[in-house]
């Protein structure tokens, strides 16, 4: 947009950055900014309206960006070309995730290397590697306690054998992910180092405080991130002799975004990132990057500002790359993260759909969809070019952060139902399957969350210590179910690694000093190459597993009406134990996908004429996509398997 108040500061800053940028071949840089540079400005003066010295951070972040757009490699630069000529390639269903720790997966990066192939076997064509930056030794919250923002720990290899992965992942058409934590770092970073050192510049970068007065007017209203491991939200530091704010734990120091130089030098290392070759980076805890006394301090409306600015830069240096917002917070705020106010996708083009996941583990726990439809109900529809991970667990806990008005109008009282669920799947009741463990239990608020691995949580562990066979397939089937519905849902799939061979929870984590009070490790096992190989003899529950996921994935990519086009609609079946979901092509509207997943144990029905119609569905007969079964529809009514999927062709 022209408007002339920024377009004559944008020509006086372009008057001031260094000379030496200046000479460099600048075209499609220039006229990104100039794209770009009205809403730059206003956000950036939105923020910071209150410095005298604005136009010199102005002059700052405009270098940073050209800086990083001439570092930017050749190829990169190409494929932002060609990712902007077809802008909405990232919502086709070609695409599917998993989420892995290079380290415990593979080993070094080049053992993750080395595992592409068997990536490429299961369809996988999304990879987040979960923090690699250099961290501390010991404590480090599995990486997201990073020390150095700009270099590859010493354990998981180098920057070189990283930008190596990025080109071969690249060359063989997969995404690299990448963290950027960008709400806190260690204590152990350079920055706290200065700080500490007593440097005024650096204390800046944090929030620090001589007495208790200011932190105790925050505690009044901010919750606890890790209440067992980490009570409080403010640590005192001997050597600095203040308080710092630690919302997560107290190694954890949580940026200063109200000092322009933080916003720029993390902007300067987004874009350090992209330039290595990361196709999408996820930013770690968006929704806590604003504090202010007297709220909660999540999903204040600076830390959107604070979004929507690290996208206008970035589009500017390095358009092809997109951002995952990692905002587990209530249904109604995440879809904001898409952006807020906007129409079209403008902070985050991606993110976690933790909603739809916890909604998923409810439905598993009472056998029953009808809070899990309730809760898709509510959940507002995205903005156009936005898209959700979906997922069944990832690396974190389960947080049962659902509506409470969903929970009543599915018929349960919430604080007694959400009491049930945590029950239910950490040991509370005999009859459960479930192998969990509790997270976070507040006892002060009552709040608790579980952990445990996904084929543990889903009752295989159980069941296979049972050694019941039915029980054991009852249970691979609901594992296969849970992911058949991310797949079908609408958005990138992503699957946790080890997820694929129904890796069961990895207990040696209480024997870890430095992990036994964080349950979360539970879930974060170390791949046994040795048990992977069973995933080829059949009859396994490995082989089972993962050719089940593997086979499902193959369909996904051959189904067009499962882009992500806003293009679903939820069915409202009698049987509540069944959820059902209608998605169509979104060139071809004609060429439907009926998805519907039975959370019973026992077979189900489904009775096309409430859902308007056998005629709705079809006229010839009905066909599974997943089995290629032909389906049987007496009186218009398909049976559904327990805890079985359909993938039913509807045209
Ligand atoms: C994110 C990460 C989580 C970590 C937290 C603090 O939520 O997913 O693992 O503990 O941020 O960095």
């Amino acid at each position: 947009m022209y408007e002339p108040v920024s377009h004559a500061l944008l020509n006086r800053i372009l008057d001031q950055v260094n000379p030496e940028l200046k000479k460099k071949q600048l075209r499609f840089f220039h006229t990104r900014l100039g794209a770009n540079f009205y809403a730059i400005h206003s956000l950036f003066r939105r923020l910071y309206s209150d410095r005298d010295d604005l136009e010199a951070q102005m002059v700052r972040l405009v270098e940073v960006l050209a800086r990083n757009y001439i570092d930017r490699p050749k190829g990169l630069k190409k494929l932002d070309r060609a990712r902007e000529q077809d802008h909405q390639w990232f919502l086709h269903q070609q695409w599917v995730g998993m989420a892995l720790y290079a380290n415990s997966f593979a080993g070094r990066l080049p053992d993750l290397q080395a595992r592409l192939p068997y990536l490429q076997e299961l369809g996988v064509n999304l990879v987040h590697v979960m923090p690699i930056l250099q961290c501390p030794p010991g404590a480090s919250d599995g990486g997201y306690a990073v020390s150095d923002f700009r270099d590859v720990d010493d354990r998981a290899g180098t920057l070189d054998e990283l930008r190596e992965l990025g080109r071969t992942m690249r060359g063989q058409g997969m995404l690299l992910t990448l963290d950027v934590v960008v709400n806190h770092t260690s204590d152990q970073h350079a920055w706290a180092q200065r700080a500490r050192a007593g440097d005024e510049t650096y204390r800046d970068y944090y929030y620090t405080f001589e007495d208790r007065s200011i932190p105790d007017q925050y505690e009044r209203t901010l919750p606890e991130v890790f209440p067992e491991q980490a009570p409080g939200n403010f640590t005192w530091d001997d050597a600095m002799n203040r308080w710092v704010m630690t919302v997560f734990n107290t190694y954890q120091w949580d940026l200063n975004y109200r000092n322009p130089a933080v916003f720029i030098e993390m902007l300067d290392i987004l874009l350090f990132w992209a330039n290595q070759g990361a196709d999408i980076l996820r930013l770690d805890a968006v929704a806590f990057l604003w504090k202010k006394i007297g709220t909660q301090s999540q999903n204040e409306r600076e830390a959107h500002v604070i979004l929507q600015l690290f996208k206008d830069c970035c589009q500017v240096t390095a358009p092809g790359v997109l951002f995952i917002a990692e905002a587990i917070v209530a249904p109604s705020e995440i879809t904001k993260y898409f952006g807020e106010d906007a129409v079209v996708a403008k902070e985050c083009e991606i993110a976690y759909n933790a909603t739809t996941m916890a909604l998923l583990w409810d439905a598993v726990a009472t056998k029953n969809a009808q809070l899990l439809r309730e809760g898709i109900r509510s959940l507002p529809d995205k903005l156009e070019g936005a898209t959700w991970l979906n997922y069944v667990r990832c690396h974190d806990d389960i947080g049962l952060g659902f509506d409470d008005a969903d929970i009543v109008k599915a018929g349960y009282d919430p604080g007694s139902h959400r009491r049930f669920l945590v029950d239910w799947f950490t040991g509370g009741y005999a009859m459960s399957p479930a192998r969990g463990r509790p997270f976070g239990e507040n006892e002060a608020t009552g709040d608790a969350r579980i952990a445990g691995a996904l084929a543990s949580l889903a009752g295989l562990e159980s069941a296979l210590e049972s050694g019941d066979e039915d029980e054991i397939q009852r249970r691979i089937d609901l594992i296969l179910t849970l992911h058949g519905i991310i797949m079908a849902f609408g958005g990138i799939p992503l699957l946790y690694y080890g997820d694929e061979l129904g890796t069961l929870n990895d207990y040696s984590y209480e024997q870890d000093v430095h992990r036994s009070s964080d349950s979360r490790w539970v879930h974060r096992p170390t791949i046994d190459w040795e048990r992977a190989e069973r995933r080829h003899e059949r009859g396994t529950p490995e082989f089972r597993i993962f050719n089940g996921l593997r086979h499902m994935i193959e369909v996904r990519k051959e189904t067009p009406a499962f882009a992500d086009f806003n293009n679903r609609e939820l069915l409202d079946p009698d049987n509540t134990h069944l959820f059902a979901f209608l998605r169509s092509h979104p060139l071809k509207p004609s060429e439907r996908v009926l998805v519907v997943a039975n959370f019973n144990d026992e077979e189900e029905q489904l009775d096309l004429d409430e859902l308007g119609g056998r005629g709705r569905f079809g006229t010839g007969q009905l066909g599974d996509r997943i089995s290629g079964a032909t389906l049987t529809t007496d009186e218009g009514v398909i049976a559904v398997p327990p805890f079985g999927i359909l993938w039913v062709e509807a045209h």
